[in-house]
């Protein structure tokens, strides 16, 4: 039975400070440049199907191994049959993972019609089950990843209280409804009060921006789990606020492009880190001129010439 207290010990350490999972994005290779930049932020993958993890023969040897520095890595999983989730924990712990994050918040409509995701909101009793078959399989913490509620907050506080009988050891609320999907204000009142009603931790996602705006949405919360305000500036992992110079920009961007190539195969290393070049640099105007380039890069050398173009074009304009 999973009795671990890794979510309590981070929590006490006042650590908690997470990637947020991120289908095509939270990479390896972004999850190894975020933790060069602040080595206290807790990675979650992104999410992957628990009947994949069972069934397909490459994709747990494809996605779960990584690299020490990733460590204490999470693996977010989504599925909708409590075997299939107790059958891939025992894979996924046997790849030397810290814990293991159910998705019970996406709201993608075929994602909510095959009651996967979000939909585990309102279809409770197999959320419970799943969390409860997981738990008694592996030793590793089960957490859940979850929104307000469906339609709003009404159930938010019994339903968590469920998840936490259920042996659920962190909680992370985004803080809108299903019905929100991705548009409308967050409503943070609701997690305040459920942080009052819980004894696990619970950490609070979306919107949240540098360590500033931690600091005045923290209150009573185990800290927070961001994504957007990293996407091209895992600075903003800082614990205080950083504004990096071009220089360090270029550098971390090599990095990431490197930790890339590294751990992908053919020319997915570098297609997939296109987008992530233009948004390193949006906030560079001088730059504006090397985007088309950019976003057609085809290796690392292309890569560094254009780099060493924008490096002296900046120097001299300064
Ligand atoms: C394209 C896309 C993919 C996402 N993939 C996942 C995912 O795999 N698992 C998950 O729990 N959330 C996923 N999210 C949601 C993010 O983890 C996060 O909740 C959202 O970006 C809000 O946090 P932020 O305000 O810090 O960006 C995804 C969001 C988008 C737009």
């Amino acid at each position: 039975m999973s009795s671990n207290n890794f979510w309590q010990e981070q929590a006490k350490k006042w650590t908690i400070i997470a990637l947020a999972p991120m289908d095509g994005y939270t990479d390896s290779a972004y999850r190894q440049i975020v933790k060069t930049i602040n080595p206290n932020v807790i990675c979650f993958t992104e999410f992957f199907s628990a009947d994949g993890i069972v069934h397909s023969k490459t994709l747990a040897k494809e996605v779960l191994p990584h690299a020490t520095i990733e460590k204490p890595l999470i693996v977010q999983i989504f599925g909708k049959d409590p075997e299939m989730f107790k059958k891939a924990a025992i894979i996924i712990e046997q790849f030397g993972v810290a814990g293991i994050d159910i998705n019970m918040w996406c709201p993608a409509k075929k994602v909510v019609k095959s009651w996967h995701g979000s939909s585990l909101m309102i279809n409770t009793e197999t959320a419970f089950k799943i969390i409860e078959e997981m738990a008694k399989s592996v030793k590793i913490p089960i957490s859940v990843k979850t929104r307000l509620g469906r339609e709003n907050w009404e159930n938010l506080v019994e339903f968590s209280l469920w998840l936490q009988n259920a042996w659920a050891k962190l909680i992370t609320v985004h803080g809108r409804t299903y019905k929100q999907w991705f548009s409308g204000n967050a409503d943070w009142t609701w997690i305040y009060e459920l942080r009052k009603q819980l004894k696990i931790p619970v950490i609070w996602n979306w919107d949240v921006t540098d360590y500033d705006d931690w600091m005045k949405k923290l209150q009573n919360l185990d800290w927070f789990m961001i994504w957007r305000s990293s996407f091209g500036n895992p600075w903003s992992f800082f614990p205080w606020v950083y504004k990096p110079t071009l220089d360090e920009i270029l550098t971390v961007m090599r990095q990431h492009t490197q930790f890339s190539l590294k751990t992908k195969w053919d020319k997915k290393w570098i297609l997939d880190m296109r987008k992530h070049f233009v948004q390193y640099l949006h906030s560079f105007p001088g730059v504006k001129e090397f985007r088309k380039r950019l976003v057609l890069v085809n290796s690392l050398e292309e890569l560094d010439e254009i780099i060493g173009k924008i490096g002296k074009l900046v120097d001299f304009r300064a």
